[in-house]
């Protein structure tokens, strides 16, 4: 969605500013633009579309200011177009704002500024804005030398809904002014050097330094200086953060997508993850949490909470907690979650789980739940995102960036710290599975050599992407894990292939969509569970007698002659299997959306992180 970029420094600022917003063009955009301070004149450019046609302006070789701010859209009110792209201006020209986040207000703020003689040139929310600062601005004391600030403070305190903004102005040309409610901003800093982003990856090469900026936080930031206000508009010290991403971790590192990047990087990314959680015949370590037998033992039930990937990783991760805790566990999706008055108190233990860890509708329902006094645990990839300011305790999986829209290292990482977290779980309520426990943690801490293994075995998944990547409809179908697995891999599938596909549990292929199964339609079929495998077999044999081709995704003992387009991947257990067998389908949409000629890394429609409702 919407990327915020800026800078201020001894640098010129528009190639840092075009940099920036390159690096955030996988969070989905469709128009961008630049605003610097020339000659006390503020210059905009910008247009519809790639980044790359701001770059190739001609007129960007005449910015030569050190100051500037610059913005990527992806449209919520208004079409893409150069009007609606921002940054915006103020009728006077005086003041140049980005904004990130959607002004609810709007209509009735545009109204006031209309009464006030103020004309609009956009259809966007985010127009009132400058113009609000300028009608502000214009009743402060002339002389006063927080003017500027005070305006936008004043600004800030009319508009409902959510912001993250940046703010020029050419009568104060050696400051930029930020401020954030409910949408991401941080602050990089390298000696006078600073640089603002929505998003750490933006400014990695430059800084490690980073502010992390809570909601209700204003920043006039000049120069020499940086002053910090809190919601109440009280100074305030802050100390910055000190990021350990590499910024290569942010480079596509010799690899054609980020996306096959990152599918080849989860070796290391589940590495990463368990990291010094689980330590061979060692209780596991979860330091950052502080759960006592006392609770555990009273919960009545777990809720696992999240959006798109990350709900499917939820999924993925009932079986193992009921498995080893005997809680009941519900997974469901955010945007459901926090409207359907779900039936929660302080008995209930909430998982929230976000890569980003900035999705507007997990951190409402964060917030719900925390209302009705349940306790919350964030599993986020991004240290100091806002669902991790929220909750109760927060666990970190540690999959660094990951930048192409699709996920895929962070699923994996979120099965394995879930797991892991089960086994916690488990050990804290003194289960007597010790020999389930003590090999499931032997398992896990051989997955990332097994998950190497399966990225080794693509040539049949090479071949078979190209002879799908025209078809209409494909199904996935499997049991338990398995299914929760084919769930993922049809959203992988249509996310970057634009193919039309299903997901069903195989025990309910005979109500219904077994209807579907003609000659060449194809099934993709999952068997992982050594106590399914008779009925499973049986179920692929069914859509084979019908006609369907099939690929099947195994690590059990099933006839060549019966499937011939098996991918046998390390044995695992299936409460761990997910983190496996997905990979081969990730290869499989990745494989498939190349053959078509698509931007894997960006589709059509689709942002990375999706900050509004
Ligand atoms: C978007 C992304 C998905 C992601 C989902 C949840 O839809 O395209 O890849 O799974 O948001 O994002 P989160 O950051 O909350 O995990």
């Amino acid at each position: 969605m919407c990327g915020i970029v800026g800078y201020i420094g001894n640098s010129k600022a528009s190639p840092i500013l075009i940099n920036g917003l390159l690096k955030l063009e996988y969070r989905g955009y469709d128009s961008a633009g630049i605003a610097t301070i020339e000659n006390n004149n503020i210059s905009v450019l910008k247009n519809k579309g790639r980044v790359k046609e701001i770059q190739n302006m001609k007129e960007i070789n005449y910015l030569e200011s050190n100051i500037g701010i610059a913005h990527t859209r992806w449209a919520t009110h208004g079409k893409p177009s150069r009007e609606n792209a921002h940054p915006h201006l103020d009728n006077s020209k005086t003041f140049a704002v980005v904004h990130n986040g959607i002004i609810e207000n709007h209509e009735e703020l545009t109204t006031f500024l209309k009464n006030a003689g103020y004309n609009f040139l956009s259809e966007t929310d985010t127009e009132v804005i400058p113009n609000l600062i300028h009608y502000y601005y214009s009743k402060e004391e002339n002389n006063s030398k927080d003017r500027f600030v005070n305006a936008v403070r004043k600004a800030i305190l009319d508009l409902k809904g959510s912001y993250a903004i940046e703010v020029l102005s050419s009568l104060e040309s050696d400051r930029i002014i930020v401020a954030r409610k409910d949408s991401p901003l941080v602050i990089g800093i390298n000696g006078d050097e600073k640089y603002i982003a929505s998003d750490i990856p933006a400014i990695l090469e430059y800084t490690n330094n980073i502010y992390i900026l809570n909601d209700g936080d204003l920043v006039e930031i000049t120069n020499k200086a940086m002053t910090f206000y809190d919601e109440n508009f009280k100074i305030i010290e802050k100390t910055p953060e000190l990021i350990t991403w590499d910024a290569k971790a942010a480079d596509k590192n010799g690899y054609e997508d980020f996306m096959l990047k990152e599918i080849y990087e989860q070796p290391t990314s589940i590495r990463e993850t368990i990291g010094t959680r689980l330590r061979p015949n060692e209780k596991c370590d979860f330091s950052e949490i502080n759960i006592s037998k006392e609770y555990l033992s009273g919960i009545s039930r777990i809720y696992i909470v999240a959006c798109g990937t990350a709900m499917y990783a939820g999924l993925a991760s009932k079986a193992i907690f009921e498995r080893l805790t005997s809680i009941p566990v519900e997974v469901d999706i955010s945007s459901e979650f926090r409207y359907r008055e779900p039936l929660i108190d302080e008995n209930t233990l909430i998982i929230f789980i976000s890569q980003s860890g900035e999705t507007a509708d997990t951190i409402a329902a964060l917030k719900n739940a925390k209302a009705h006094g349940s306790k919350t645990i964030a599993v986020s990839n991004v240290i100091g995102s806002s669902i991790t300011r929220e909750a109760d305790f927060t666990v970190y999986t540690h999959a660094g960036p990951e930048i192409a829209v699709a996920s895929t290292k962070a699923y994996t990482s979120q099965i394995t710290v879930l797991a892991l977290l089960a086994l916690h779980f488990a050990e804290i309520l003194g289960s007597n599975e010790k020999e389930l426990i003590n090999n499931l943690k032997n398992e896990i801490l051989e997955l990332p050599s097994k998950a190497s293994i399966v990225l080794e075995n693509t040539e049949l998944l090479k071949a078979f992407a190209k002879i799908i990547y025209n078809e209409k409809d494909l199904f996935f179908i499997g049991r338990g894990t398995d299914y929760a697995v084919s769930l993922e891999a049809s959203l992988k599938l249509k996310e970057i292939s634009y193919i039309h596909s299903e997901a069903y549990q195989s025990g309910e292929l005979k109500h219904g969509p077994i209807a579907l199964i003609e000659d060449d339609v194809t099934v993709v079929g999952f068997i992982t569970d050594r106590r399914l495998v008779d009925k499973s077999v049986s179920n692929l044999q069914e859509v084979i007698t019908r006609g369907a081709k099939t690929l099947l995704i195994t690590n059990q003992d099933v006839s060549q002659d019966v499937f011939p387009n098996i991918v046998n991947i390390p044995k695992v257990n299936h409460l761990l299997s997910p983190i496996l067998s997905v990979i081969p389908l990730q290869l499989l949409a990745y494989y498939v959306s190349k053959e078509k000629g698509l931007d894997v890394d960006k589709p059509r429609n689709l942002a990375k992180s999706v900050t509004v409702e």
